[in-house]
């Protein structure tokens, strides 16, 4: 037998051998809402014969099979590819779909091209990802329809630039996750993305820019992680300078709205006026007050509102926006407005008098009502960030409720019968970090406030997750900041709420992130576990790990260096006998993670002290809001003290700024390493022998700190200082003694001198 024929016979023979796959569930995201299994199984090889019975669902099918390679499908008419029929059924609603697998065929049923386009995304997430070769398939009905009308996915590309293909794969994304709205940030201070013919200079001049800060910064990052490299693509020569940035010419962004609108998704576009305008005013000075373009305590200067040339010129670009975007909606932004500049503005100050208004707050709404009514005329809805409740809104604007610390905007809204999208930054802001708004958080996040009556339930239309691109210069980062995160925020947008489950939800997600790497997406690989940031030691210890994912490998490095694949494997505990920082970095395929740290400090037991005590501790009383424990005063304290039993508010509980102070010591009762854990809401810090080992300043929730020392048998000076503002109140502290688990400090364990 010659070479050749010897491999392909063993190929054919292998791929004989092969088990066949048999998929006993599907891991569909978002869960549908109804799914029944029958006992029986479709045999398939991902061949597909796509059929439609009507005209819509026939433009569809073709939409479908150009996109046939990211999902590694085969269509084909004969007789070995299995049936997939898109069949109409008026009796469902708008984005419903009712799948059947049977042993012969798969069906969907809609009423609309979103309901087959669903369908086709629920049967893709139920076969096994990439070239699976023949598998057999559970057979089962799905009867599914989504709990709001509105899932959307924000994208700020004028702090970074994603160009159109870049946008396209993204879109590509959300429509597998069944999100239907792209709120496009086009303007900001720092990019002008979209050509206005009558404005040129914005986009020739206002589209481009020399790094800024932000780029800076992301350039930095980059020595050690390339999801922070710039693209070269987004640079050009202008005037003999390199410039970054990038826009759409109108006929771009007519490509992009129809894919968008042939995958069921509607763009929003946003021109965030009047603050956040630079970059316009940056090229038509005369639209400030002050006919600069420049930078107040936090934000740019805004838009003069007491010119008439400001209101022609927004109009103008507006003009142009509506006839381009066949959204009903444009979002005006209207968030972080520096209203200073107004009220030193004579222009702004005579409007405020001429129109009868308060404030400046009412100069904004003012504006706002006048830009709402310039759009219903163009047969468009306004839609703003939740800022344009303040000062009063028409019933007719949506907001967008973005600020968890302004909870009113979004009860007044749906009081005042505004329609209302749910976009918390504290849940739903994904350019946040994995630690500050980690999957579960987002996933858990319930979307209808559980005081919202029925009537106000009714106009939450949905949920959004916003994407800021400060940090975010390419699609790598675009994809670990938002992947799998996108797939909570979709669950949300999509599952009935009683259907939701977090552990359910992540027994789906190995599937996905398998679908993640066929794409060569970027994504944010579930976080190593078992570790902590700082370790005490005395003699030795280990470096140990939990790694949550199969095919995860860490790799680590233990004299500072940055970890790569050319490091050291982590195989188990890695002995530490000396002081060092444990930098590593999982990686799966071509996905990697943020480097991680392991601080390990070697210490000399501390000697205890000697001192005649009596159990408890000093407590004293600090008047006084501190956001920080070390402003709180500490020269008048010994005047105030009081012995109490433990840690704890005592008769504070319920008051409002003031800072309690607690001194004493703490007896270890043998020699080893103490680890100690404060929780504490406004914030705490606890000290041994005038060391700050917990650090938790300042903590506007609950929050739990740690730290360690190493400590001889006996007695050892403590402090700890808490500070409280306001609102919740929590104050505890546990210890963590040689070979024992976490408990909290007992009143036995401290005392305080003899007065
Ligand atoms: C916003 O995050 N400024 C809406
Ligand atoms: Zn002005």
């Amino acid at each position: 037998m010659n070479k050749f024929i010897f491999s392909i016979s063993l190929m054919l023979l292998l791929i004989s051998c092969r088990e066949t796959e048999v998929i006993e569930t599907y891991s569909i995201i978002p869960q549908p809402n109804s799914l029944r299994y029958a006992d029986e199984y479709l045999t398939s090889d991902k061949t597909f014969n796509l059929q439609a019975n009507h005209a819509e669902g026939v433009t569809l099918r073709d939409v479908l099979m150009s996109k046939a390679d990211q999902y590694a499908l085969t269509f084909s008419q004969g007789s070995d590819a299995t049936p997939l029929l898109l069949m109409y059924d008026a009796s469902l609603s708008n984005e419903a779909y009712r799948l059947v697998v049977d042993t012969e065929k798969i069906t969907i049923s809609a009423s609309s091209q979103a309901g087959w386009l669903y369908g086709f995304h629920s049967v893709v997430q139920m076969l096994p990802v990439g070239d699976a070769g023949t598998f057999q398939l559970r057979c089962g009905t799905i009867e599914d329809a989504p709990r709001f009308v509105y899932r959307g996915m924000h994208l700020d590309v004028s702090r970074h630039f994603f160009d159109l293909e870049e946008v396209k794969e993204m879109v590509d994304q959300m429509v597998h996750y069944k999100l239907n709205k792209l709120h496009l940030h086009l303007t900001d201070d720092q990019g002008w993305r979209l050509q206005i013919d009558k404005y040129p200079l914005l986009t020739q001049m206002g589209a481009w820019r020399e790094h800024n800060g932000q780029d800076s910064t992301c350039l930095e990052k980059a020595v050690e992680d390339a999801t922070f490299i710039i693209p070269e693509k987004h640079y050009r020569i202008i005037n003999g300078k390199r410039m970054y940035g990038g826009f759409y010419t109108k006929a771009q962004m007519k490509e992009l709205i129809d894919y968008c609108q042939q995958r069921n998704i509607e763009i929003i576009p946003e021109i965030d006026i009047p603050g956040h305008f630079k970059a316009a005013i940056d090229n038509y000075p005369y639209l400030s007050c002050s006919g600069e373009a420049g930078w107040g305590t936090h934000f740019s200067y805004p838009a003069c509102l007491g010119k008439a040339s400001t209101y022609e010129f927004i109009e103008n670009v507006l003009s142009e926006v509506a006839e381009l975007f066949p959204s009903k909606y444009i979002h005006i932004g209207g968030d972080e407005v520096n209203k200073d500049e107004w009220k030193r503005c004579k222009k702004c100050q005579r409007a405020i008098r001429k129109a009868g208004l308060k404030n400046e707050h009412e100069l904004q709404s003012h504006f706002n009502h006048h830009i709402e009514e310039f759009l219903a005329a163009k047969g468009k809805q306004l839609m703003g960030w939740d800022e344009i409740v303040e000062g009063g809104v028409s019933e007719h604007s949506t907001v967008m409720w973005w600020r968890n610390w302004a909870p009113n905007t979004i009860r007044d809204a749906a009081k005042n019968g505004n329609d209302v999208i749910v976009t918390p930054d504290f849940e739903y802001y994904f350019d946040f970090t994995h630690a500050a708004t980690p999957l579960s958080k987002v996933y858990n996040f319930e979307p209808v406030p559980d005081d919202f009556t029925e009537a106000m339930a009714a106009r939450v239309l949905g949920v959004q997750a916003n994407i800021w691109t400060e940090g975010i210069p390419n699609t790598d980062r675009l994809y670990y900041q938002s992947l799998p995160r996108m797939l909570a925020l979709a669950e949300s947008g999509w599952t009935a709420k009683d259907l939701k489950s977090y552990s359910k939800f992540e027994e789906r997600l190995p599937r996905h992130y398998r679908y993640f790497e066929s794409q060569d997406l970027f994504y944010h690989l579930p976080v190593l576990g078992a570790y902590e940031d700082e370790t005490v030691f005395i003699q030795n210890t280990a470096f140990q790990l939990e790694i949550p994912l199969e095919g995860m490998t860490v790799y680590y490095t233990l004299d500072g260096s940055t970890p790569t694949q050319q490091s050291a494997v982590y195989e188990g505990p890695v002995a530490i006998d000396q002081a060092c920082t444990v930098r590593f970095r999982a990686y799966k395929g071509d996905v990697f993670s943020k480097i991680y740290e392991a601080k390990y400090t070697q210490q000399t037991p501390a000697d205890a002290v000697e001192a005649s005590v009596q159990p408890g501790l000093h407590r004293s009383y600090v008047e006084g809001r501190y956001w920080n424990c070390k402003d709180v005063p500490l020269t008048n304290i010994a005047a105030a003290q009081t012995r109490v039993d433990d840690f704890g508010l005592g008769q504070y509980e319920g008051q409002s700024n003031y800072a309690l102070v607690f001194e004493g010591y703490f007896k270890a009762e043998e020699e080893g390493v103490y680890t100690f854990y404060t929780n504490s809401d406004d914030g705490d810090q606890l000290s041994v022998h005038g060391n700050i080992i917990v650090d938790n300043n300042p903590s506007h929730g609950p929050r739990m700190r740690r730290g360690s020392i190493a400590l001889k048998a006996g007695l050892h000076p403590l402090q700890l200082i808490y500070c409280q503002i306001g609102g919740g109140a929590v104050q505890e502290v546990f210890v963590e003694t040689p070979g024992q688990e976490k408990r909290l400090v007992q009143p036995a364990e401290l005392f305080c001198k003899i007065n």
